[in-house]
């Protein structure tokens, strides 16, 4: 029997997780803030497909509760399926927000799936197997299109599943960046834009279902709403092709200073 820990489990895409991976088997532990909701989705869950659920309150952004879920990660039992999930936006641009509210999504997008991923990986290693889910998002890829510094953490989501995935899928892990566009769920009521003003905002259910079909296809990134695949490749295939041009001991011609 496998188990997954979802982070931000109490609602929205980790909610819908929950209930997809318990579907297929997967003893689950839920993390986040919310502990009603999280032992009402345990029970539920529980009773429906017979799977054991640890719920884990914590506020991923408190470095006593952060530290407790690395300590689940790195010497409770065996975590297979790592679901970082967790993540949150802030209204406004980067001019209009405060210096705390800049540091608080950086801790939750950035440096708490960093530190879980390290925390999870550790055994993974060891076992020579395991997965680890990155939750980016599309506007990580044309952060132009979204204000303040929310599209930057995703851009960090995308390249550090990247980078990750060719450390250590060689090694049998296998990493996942899964980027939404948007979907329906409580994000947008703390976001200051109205998804009612919204088109094509998926259903959260749809959503999960084809990032757990990009899963077991092992794709390294997974853009579900993205009907082109031909795109995706096209922009890999030309970033991919940037390096050799890198390697040069001189400027380029046109940044030489005259002598
Ligand atoms: N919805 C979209 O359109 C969309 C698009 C692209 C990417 N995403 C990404 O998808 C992920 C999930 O978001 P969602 O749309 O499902 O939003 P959501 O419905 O608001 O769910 C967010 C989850 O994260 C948890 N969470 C938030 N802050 C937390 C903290 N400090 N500590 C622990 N848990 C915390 C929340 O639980 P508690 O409140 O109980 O703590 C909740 O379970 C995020 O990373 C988001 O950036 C969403």
């Amino acid at each position: 029997m496998s188990t997954a820990l979802i982070t931000g489990a109490s609602a929205g895409i980790g909610a819908s997780y929950a209930r997809r991976l318990a579907a297929r088997g997967y003893d689950l532990v839920l993390v986040a803030r919310s502990t009603g909701k999280l032992e009402a989705l345990a029970a539920d869950l529980r009773a429906s497909h017979s799977v054991a659920v640890e719920v884990l309150t914590a506020d991923l952004t408190n470095a006593t509760a952060l530290k407790a879920v690395e300590d689940r990660l790195r010497s409770g039992g065996p975590v297979d399926l790592l679901i970082n999930n967790a993540g949150d936006s802030l209204p406004g641009t980067f001019a209009t927000a405060k210096p705390d509210d800049l540091d608080w999504l950086i801790q939750l997008n950035v440096t708490v799936p960093t530190l879980l991923a390290s925390a999870a990986l550790a055994g993974m290693l060891e076992r020579g197997e395991g997965s680890i889910v990155n939750i980016g998002s599309v506007v990580g890829l044309v952060p132009e299109y979204f204000p303040g510094i929310y599209a930057a953490t995703k851009s960090y989501i995308l390249s550090f599943s990247q980078g990750l995935a060719a450390e250590v899928g060689p090694k049998g892990i296998y990493v996942q960046a899964v980027l939404p566009a948007a979907t329906r769920t409580a994000i947008w009521d703390r976001s200051g834009v109205d998804v009612a003003s919204l088109q094509n905002v998926m259903e959260v259910d749809d959503l999960v279902d084809a990032a757990l079909v990009g899963f077991d296809l092992k794709e390294g990134v997974t853009i579900p709403p993205l009907a082109d695949a031909a795109l995706w490749n096209a922009f890999e295939t030309a970033r991919r092709a940037l390096p050799p041009s890198f390697a040069n001991a001189v400027p380029a011609e046109r940044y030489r200073t005259k002598a």
